[in-house]
């Protein structure tokens, strides 16, 4: 289903993001592997004197951030975040993203829309023309509700499956809640798929990220390029 992105380009523009840091600036973190060659930059720059605070989108990046010896921050420590860096599973030239094949969907909305800056960094193989193309949409849902709600998205033409872990148990995000990975065809009007999805009781979140990231950064074979969000 996805091809596995190039850790030398991920490398890449994860450095060239670190562009965009200051000393003393708030980030937000996100999750993941473009989000993990991230940190370990920041980490790197960090040692050689960079001060940062991040707040983190996952207990995966929270140990990530604190084996670099990131000053690791909560939401309630901060009154703001300048920037906030993670990785997508889909995004379109409109620069609407599919995200949470990780599974941190939630907190990763959260922190991204406390940043004044939504950096996202991918390698090709992420660009789409739409979204639902090569990644089922995640949808977090409280277990409770997770019947109902793989009802429900059936009807509304998805064909949704319970995320899983390897021993069979339902795979459980930092939240305690669970995800139906659900599949469409290429969605041709994603705000109302959201809004469709947000109204099943006893969903969380989506992995439909729209309007949200204001730079794409693409790793590409020795290059990186910049996609800003179309104005409008
Ligand atoms: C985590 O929940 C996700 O949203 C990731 O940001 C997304 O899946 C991209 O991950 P990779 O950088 O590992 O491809």
């Amino acid at each position: 289903m996805t091809a596995v992105p190039d850790p030398q380009d991920l490398d890449r523009v994860a450095r060239h993001a670190l562009r965009m840091v200051a000393d003393g600036m708030v980030l937000g973190l996100g999750t993941g592997r473009a989000a993990e060659a991230f940190i370990h930059a920041l980490g790197a720059r960090a040692r050689a004197g960079l001060r940062v605070r991040v707040v983190v989108t996952s207990t995966r990046s929270d140990a990530l951030a604190r084996r670099m010896n990131l000053d690791v921050a909560s939401l309630e420590d901060v009154d703001r975040l300048d920037l906030a860096f993670d990785g997508a599973d889909e995004v379109t030239p409109a620069l609407a993203l599919t995200k949470g094949l990780g599974g941190a969907l939630l907190r990763e909305r959260v922190v991204a829309s406390e940043a004044s800056r939504f950096v996202v960094l991918v390698t090709p193989e992420k660009l789409v023309d739409r979204l639902g193309t090569r990644v089922p949409v995640p949808v977090e849902v409280v277990p409770f509700a997770s019947p109902s709600a793989l009802r429900r998205l059936g009807a509304i033409g998805a064909t949704p499956t319970l995320r899983r872990q390897g021993s069979g148990a339902p795979f459980v995000t930092d939240n305690q809640h669970w995800i139906i990975d659900a599949a469409f065809a290429p969605i041709d009007d994603p705000a109302a798929l959201e809004a469709s999805i947000r109204s099943i009781p006893g969903v969380v979140d989506t992995g439909l990220f729209l309007g949200m990231a204001s730079l794409v950064l693409v790793g590409d074979g020795g290059a990186v390029r910049e996609i800003r969000r179309p104005p409008g």
